[in-house]
């Protein structure tokens, strides 16, 4: 039992795998013995499931590696295959895309702690094991041991430190299970911070090896698991979400859309909190068959007008040509086609791993958004130059040529009230430019979702989410904008450009109604302070609009030194000026109208009341940021039932806890994600914004989408200071190509899969995500397997992937893999 282990580990192999089925079989039979005593009868049950599950993605994995495998189960070819993997990482990392090879280190150093026991031969407890004797089982040691060699690959010196590491952590297993073993000092030593993982490993150990079948699941679990953290968290979210269930029987849901039971089924255990054996090998077989299917995915580069920047539902330009009008922009509104694309949008040549916040707000490549008109056109207005290889932003857009920092404190000091990043957090930009506006006001805490037509000659929203700032291609249209009402604290628009007054005022009233009872409207535009016979007409025309809607003029002042004037109006908090008025005009909405509908609702002339019962939405402003981000909403109350079954008040602190949890236990250490490199994040699916919440101290913006079919918490959102927007994720989203950094899915997948083409929405995401962008998939186990298998075919690189009862958690990395056959999209050529 010499200690020192340099030989090669396939000498190892067969004892070592002995001696931890020995060491589990023996735990296992100890546990299982204890858990007789203390536990109902469904235990095993689902243990048995979770190996099952787990059998199913070591298949799947070891396919993906066996390329090169030969008969016997010698380890040279594993060797190579992964030199293989390892080497990918280091090419790319010379590459065009150059990723954090830092980020893979914690992740394999963890994986490898877990695995190490199993190489741990004792040669005195070899003879145990016959009855485990599994052919899974030696895949899964098979592929630990290409792990482990890849890292040995990477640091050879490493491997020795790990392998102590690993023993200092059998050594506690051992503990244990009573059979102490002395370790040196040393080791001691290189437990270090490594001991509290050890330990949550054992506890989380100790509920895995419940079962007859523990030996085999504990392996696959320890290969599996990255990170115990993970597994807890999501037994807590398991468990919440089960008694969530229970509660939510019979009771009446606030929140419009039925869809919500379907969320939590899907990760709850029904029939009484527990399946049977039959509905789960039912599933289990049901899901094999699917993993089966879903092998032969095949993948085309679309081949559109639009190329490397193709937007389905705005590069439809077949259904652009048939519009019978664009006087109104419906050429730059949504026009999704009838079947969403399955192929990938190209990479545009030169492509490079985009520059880090917050130096981008600066400079981005130019190569990666090569539009060259922008700059020639914009080129005098200080907006945009080409330097080099960068494109840079000097001073900010248009408006600020002197600073857009001076521009924001300037509107402060004319309207105190205002209050950046304390009573103003979340604001809309109409008409953004390249947003630096928004870009700017991360420095004064306040978060601003921008907006800006499609445009092929200025792509201003490319350009602000390259710069990550937040922004959407929308326009003021013949459609609402996809917001609630009542939400924003500000609306700001610089020179924009919009049309306001025509139309009954039409797109101002659209504005008020997204805008909160007091919340204030920014306008700096020449009709301000410019005497052209245009703008003195317009400035008249707006004075009466503004005055009909009853917006009180706050402030009229001039920034000197950027030279802009600046109206600023606010919305009032009572419905008393609107009563006043001698004329309905523009009329108050028919109590019919829900403000809150948003989603391919036409435009409509009229106003909203203000809410005045104390205990609705809008009747009071939101309490200061960032107490706001974690107090209760007033207007969420008891009688209310939230989305997982429980009063509403308490169903949104257990969500804001458990996305706590979840993040800082699992994805901001436990993934191997470097958040240094990311910054434009998606929250696919959320329900209360607890991701984004919990993300609130790490430099990063989260657009929270809220599903068309799901409960409609989006207000429940912006309450709390964060912002994001409806979608129906059928349809493509309305941002560039690769303008995401990392995308979260917490069941979508399950809830899209019987509406929509899942391969169709899994084009989307790669759409969206930038290259070397990280997806996490939190669903159940049947979409986990499918969506794995899918992004492996597209060449994504699986970080981890875990799963338990129903329920399972995927991470990938998108590669800068293209297809090379080509998809035309007839529609979508010009
Ligand atoms: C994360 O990335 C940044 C910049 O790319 C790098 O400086 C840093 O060392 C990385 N951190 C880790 C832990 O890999
Ligand atoms: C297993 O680990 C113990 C504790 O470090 C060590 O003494 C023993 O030699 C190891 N066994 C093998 C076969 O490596
Ligand atoms: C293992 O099984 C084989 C055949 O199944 C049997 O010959 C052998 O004695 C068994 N060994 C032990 C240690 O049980
Ligand atoms: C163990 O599995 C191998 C391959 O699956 C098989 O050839 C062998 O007979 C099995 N041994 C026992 C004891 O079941
Ligand atoms: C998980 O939930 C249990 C009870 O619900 C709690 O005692 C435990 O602390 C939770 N674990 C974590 C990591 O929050
Ligand atoms: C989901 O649960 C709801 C009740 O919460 C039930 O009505 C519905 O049938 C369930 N759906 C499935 C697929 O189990
Ligand atoms: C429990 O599960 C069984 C089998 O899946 C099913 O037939 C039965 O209807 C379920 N009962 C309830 C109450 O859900
Ligand atoms: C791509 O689309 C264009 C325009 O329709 C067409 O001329 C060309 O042949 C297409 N390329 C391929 C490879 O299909
Ligand atoms: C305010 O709304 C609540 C709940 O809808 C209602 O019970 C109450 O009577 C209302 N209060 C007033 C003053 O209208």
């Amino acid at each position: 039992m010499a200690q020192p282990k340099y030989t090669r580990i396939d000498n190892k192999r067969p004892s070592s795998y002995c001696s931890t089925v020995t060491i589990v079989v023996f735990v296992a039979l100890c546990l299982f013995g204890i858990w007789m005593m203390t536990s109902s009868s469904i235990v095993p049950v689902q243990t048995v499931d979770v190996s099952e599950e787990n059998k199913n993605d070591v298949r799947e994995q070891k396919e993906v590696k066996e390329q090169a495998t030969d008969t016997s189960n010698n380890n040279s070819p594993q060797f190579e295959d992964n030199r293989g993997d390892l080497s990918d990482d280091t090419t790319k990392g010379d590459g065009i895309v150059t990723p954090d090879k830092n980020n893979d280190v914690p992740e394999k150093q963890k994986e490898k702690l877990d695995e190490k026991p199993e190489e741990n031969s004792s040669e005195d407890t070899k003879t145990v094991n016959n009855d485990s004797n599994v052919s899974d089982k030696k895949s899964d040691s098979d592929e630990n041991e290409k792990k482990s060699d890849s890292a040995e690959t990477g640091k050879g010196s490493d491997s020795d430190e790990n392998e102590k590491k690993s023993e200092s952590e059998e050594s506690e297993k051992k503990s244990d299970s009573e059979e102490p073993e002395k370790k040196s000092d040393s080791e001691e030593a290189e437990k270090k911070s490594d001991s509290e993982d050890t330990e949550k490993k054992s506890d989380s150990d100790e509920t895995e090896k419940k079962s007859e079948d523990a030996s085999e699941t504990l392996d696959k679990n320890e290969e599996k698991v990255v990170q115990s953290d993970n597994k807890e968290s999501d037994e807590n979210s398991t468990e919440t979400k089960t008694s969530d269930n229970a509660n939510n029987q019979g009771s009446n849901e606030v929140y419009p859309s039925v869809a919500q039971s379907e969320l939590l089924n899907e990760s709850t255990i029904s029939n009484g909190s527990f399946s049977t054996q039959a509905t789960e090998s039912k599933d289990e077989k049901e899901s094999q068959v699917s993993s089966k299917e879903s092998t032969g995915y095949t993948w085309k580069l679309c081949n559109v007008t639009a190329g490397p920047d193709y937007i389905p539902c705005l590069d439809n330009l077949k259904a652009i040509r048939n519009l019978p009008s664009t006087k109104h922009y419906e050429h730059r509104e949504r026009q999704c086609p009838e079947e969403p694309p399955t192929c990938l949008v190209p990479l545009p040549e030169g492509y490079k791993r985009p520059i880090e916040w917050p130096k981008s707000r600066e400079k981005i490549w130019y190569s990666n958004v090569p539009h060259t008109k922008l700059a020639q056109y914009k080129g005098h207005q200080n907006w945009v130059k080409v330097t080099g290889e960068y494109l840079t932003f000097p001073g900010g857009g248009t408006q600020f040529k002197h600073g857009a920092l001076h521009y924001i404190d300037t509107i402060q000091q004319s309207v105190p009230d205002i209050a950046w990043g304390k009573r103003s957090r979340v604001i809309l930009d109409v008409g953004c430019g390249v947003a630096s506006f928004g870009g700017f006001l991360f420095e004064r805490d306040v978060l601003t979702m921008s907006l800006a037509p499609k445009d092929e000659h200025e792509a201003q929203v490319q350009f602000a989410l390259e710069r990550g700032i937040p922004a959407i291609s929308a326009v003021m249209g013949t459609k609402r904008l996809p917001y609630p009402g009542k939400v924003f604290d500000v609306v700001h628009c610089a020179r924009c450009r919009v049309p306001w007054h025509i139309e009954g005022g039409k797109l101002l009233l659209e504005l008020n109604r997204v805008l909160r009872p007091g919340g204030f409207f920014v306008w700096s535009a020449t009709p301000i302070y410019q005497k052209l016979p245009e703008d003195v007409e317009i400035w008249r025309e707006m004075k009466e609009l503004t005055k009909a809607m009853c917006w009180e003029v706050v402030s009229i002042s001039r920034d000197k030194l950027n030279g802009v004037g600046i109206a600023v109006y606010k919305k009032p908090t009572s419905n008393e000026c609107y009563e006043k008025r001698s004329k309905n005009q523009p009329p108050i909405c028919p109590d019919s109208d829900d403000p809150n509908a948003a989603w391919n609702v036409p435009l409509q002339a009229c106003m909203h009341k203000v809410p005045v019962n104390s205990t609705e939405r809008g009747s009071q402003w939101p309490e200061k940021w960032p107490a706001r981000l974690t107090n209760t909403p007033y207007w969420l109350i008891n009688s209310q039932v939230g989305v997982y079954g429980k009063p509403a008040p308490e169903d949104f602190s257990a969500d804001s806890e458990h996305w706590k949890r979840i993040v800082s236990k699992s994805y901001l250490s436990g993934m191997g994600i470097n958040w240094s490199n990311v910054r434009n994040v998606m929250d696919m699916r959320t329900v209360y914004g607890g991701f984004a919440a919990a993300l609130k101290d790490v430099n990063v913006w989260v657009m929270n989408v809220v599903s068309v079919n799901s409960p409609d918490t989006l207000p429940i959102i912006y309450e709390r200071g964060l912002f994001g927007m409806y979608h129906d994720w059928c349809e493509s989203f309305s941002t560039y190509p690769r303008s995401y950094d990392l995308l979260h899915a917490d069941h979508l997948f399950s809830n899209v899969k019987n509406r929509c083409n899942l391969k169709a929405v899994v084009a989307e995401v790669d759409r969206i995500l930038r290259p070397e962008g990280k997806f996490i998939v939190r669903d159940t186990v049947d979409i986990i397997n499918e969506l794995e298998s899918m992004v492996k075919s597209m060449q994504w690189e699986v970080r981890m992937t875990y799963s338990k009862d129903k329920v399972g958690i995927l991470c990938v990395q998108k590669s800068i893999w293209r297809p090379k056959e080509l998809e035309t999209l007839e529609y979508a050529i010009g």
